[in-house]
């Protein structure tokens, strides 16, 4: 039998909106109920908004039945216990999430979390029925002045994923954030964009071969991207997008899902 040895193209794309802790419960719900109405006949591409903890429930009830699915910006990697202020995967699961968001670049910085517990985090995601995890990586301004990048993405992927088991119905996202571009008003040149791409699943292939990669696999781009710059990463190795600033206007993030998933 033939076997398929080629990175799949076209694949249908996924816009995730992270709004990280920009927004209180009012103006979450408010959010909320504009984009379920604005993405009602959206059918380009999948749709998923990451709220606040403290939001996450309500969204999901609003978001309930809608084209647009719930995500978390943080997860815990036990399912029980004496862990004051965690949140377990099965309790996400339970209020509606299907999607959580491990390792962001602001969570290493300001809560030094690290690729050890990114891994456990994604572990239990993996293990739990139903949820996605999106597991965060990405240079820094200084590794990728001084040509480390490609060596820094590798490096993050084993730690993150090195060992893992990926069985048939579990699916991983993978957002590639260039640091020094998250919420600087500057993305990535779309050629390096595109390349960064491709060194990720070219060693995600590595890691777990073709037919992984192809199945359980997206990556997605994150980082400065607005509808002025959307069209630059419409490219067949970026799978979708994780924005931030942009995901909180309605409008402006139905023109980034829109552009991203034209052809
Ligand atoms: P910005 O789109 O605001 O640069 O944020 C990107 C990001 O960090 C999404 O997780």
């Amino acid at each position: 039998m033939a076997k398929n040895n080629s990175i799949k193209k076209g694949v249908e794309k996924i816009i995730i909106a992270n709004w990280k802790m920009q927004l209180d419960l009012k103006d979450s719900l408010i959010l909320a109920k504009k984009m379920k109405s604005k993405f009602a006949k959206f059918k380009k591409g999948k749709v998923v908004i990451c709220p606040d903890l403290v939001s996450l429930r309500d969204v999901g009830a609003i978001l309930k039945g809608s084209n647009v699915k719930l995500g978390a910006q943080n997860v815990f990697w036990e399912e029980k216990g004496p862990y004051t202020g965690e949140i377990s995967p099965r309790t996400l699961k339970d209020i509606g999430c299907e999607y959580v968001i491990i390792g962001h670049s602001e969570r290493r910085k300001n809560v030094a979390e690290n690729y050890e517990m990114i891994y456990k985090k994604t572990k239990a995601v993996l293990n739990t029925d139903g949820l996605t995890p999106i597991v965060c990586i990405g240079e820094n301004w200084d590794e990728r002045k001084t040509d480390r990048r490609d060596f820094v993405l590798a490096e993050q992927l084993q730690q993150a994923l090195g060992g893992l088991e990926i069985f048939d119905n579990q699916r991983i996202i993978v957002a590639y954030e260039p640091i020094w571009a998250i919420g600087s008003g500057t993305a990535m040149e779309p050629q390096e964009a595109d390349y960064a791409h491709k060194i990720i699943k070219l060693t995600l292939n590595n890691m777990f071969g073709m037919q992984i990669l192809n199945k359980n696999f997206k990556v997605i781009y994150g980082g400065s991207v607005s509808s002025k710059n959307v069209k630059d990463f419409n490219s067949e190795n970026i799978d979708g997008l994780l924005v931030g600033g942009a995901s909180l206007n309605a409008e402006e993030f139905y023109k980034v899902a829109d552009i991203i998933t034209s052809k």
